[in-house]
C-alpha cells in the first residue's frame, strides 16, 4: 500500500527492515544505545558489531528524539546510515508518550533529510516490548510522515518513507490508519 504526499511516496511493506535497500534504516532503540531485542536485534546483527562500538561513541539519546550513524555491514545492500529512534515505553498514555513517539519519528525524519537520504525505513516503534499499542502508534506515525513530506517548502531530499512491518497484525493496523489519514 502506498500513498503520495507532497513529492514524496508512503508505502506500507511487510517483512525484516534489514532487507530493504534504502538510504537510512531506523532501529527502535533504547536510551543508552546498549543494542537490544527485536528489530534493534536484527539491525545490530546484519550491521555488525562495528555499529555497537560507535553506538558507545555517543552517549546515548533522550527518549523521543534520534541519533545517527554509518551502516557499517549493512552498506553492502546500499544502506548508508543507520538512525537509532528512542520511542518511550508505553505507562499508559497519559505520561507524553505520544509527543515522544511523534518525536522519534520526527528527528528520524530531519536527521535522514539532513544527511541527503532519498529513502528512509521505518519500524513500528514502541509498539514492541515497549507495549505502545499499535493503533494508537500507527495514526500518530503516518501523520508524522505525512506531514514532513507534504511541508512547504519540501523537503529536497527526502522522497520515500517505508514503514517496515514485521508482522501481519501490525501491517493491516497501518493499512487502516494509512487509509484513514
Ligand atoms: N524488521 C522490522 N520490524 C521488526 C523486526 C525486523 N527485523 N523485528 C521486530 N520487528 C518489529 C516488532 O514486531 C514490533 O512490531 O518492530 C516493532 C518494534 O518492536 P521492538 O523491536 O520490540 O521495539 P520497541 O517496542 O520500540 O522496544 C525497544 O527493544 O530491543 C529493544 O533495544 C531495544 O530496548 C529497546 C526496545
Amino acid at each position: 500500500m502506498q500513498r503520495s504526499f507532497g513529492r514524496g511516496s508512503l508505502e506500507l511493506w511487510q517483512g525484516d527492515i534489514t532487507r530493504l535497500a534504502v538510504d537510512a534504516v531506523t532501529t527502535a532503540a533504547n536510551s543508552g544505545l546498549r543494542g537490544g531485542g527485536g528489530v534493534d536485534g536484527a539491525v545490530h546483527h546484519a550491521a555488525g558489531p562495528r555499529l555497537l562500538a560507535a553506538c558507545r561513541g555517543l552517549g546515548g539519546c533522550r527518549t523521543g528524539s534520534a541519533v545517527l550513524t554509518p551502516a557499517f555491514d549493512l552498506a553492502d545492500r546500499g544502506v548508508r546510515h543507520v538512525i537509532h529512534a528512542v520511542g518511550p515505553i508505553w505507562r499508559g498514555g497519559e505520561a507524553d508518550e505520544d509527543r515522544m513517539l511523534v518525536g522519534a519519528y520526527r528527528r528520524s525524519l530531519e536527521l535522514a533529510e539532513e544527511h541527503a537520504c532519498a529513502s528512509l525505513a521505518f519500524p513500528s516503534i514502541s509498539t514492541g516490548v515497549y507495549g505502545f499499542p499499535a493503533a494508537r502508534a500507527a495514526p500518530l506515525a503516518l501523520a508524522t510522515v505525512r506531514d514532513f513530506l507534504a511541508a512547504e517548502p519540501a523537503p529536497a531530499h527526502l522522497r520515500r518513507v517505508v514503514f517496515a512491518l514485521f508482522d501481519r497484525p501490525t501491517l493491516d493496523v497501518y493499512a487502516r490508519a494509512l487509509e484513514a489519514l
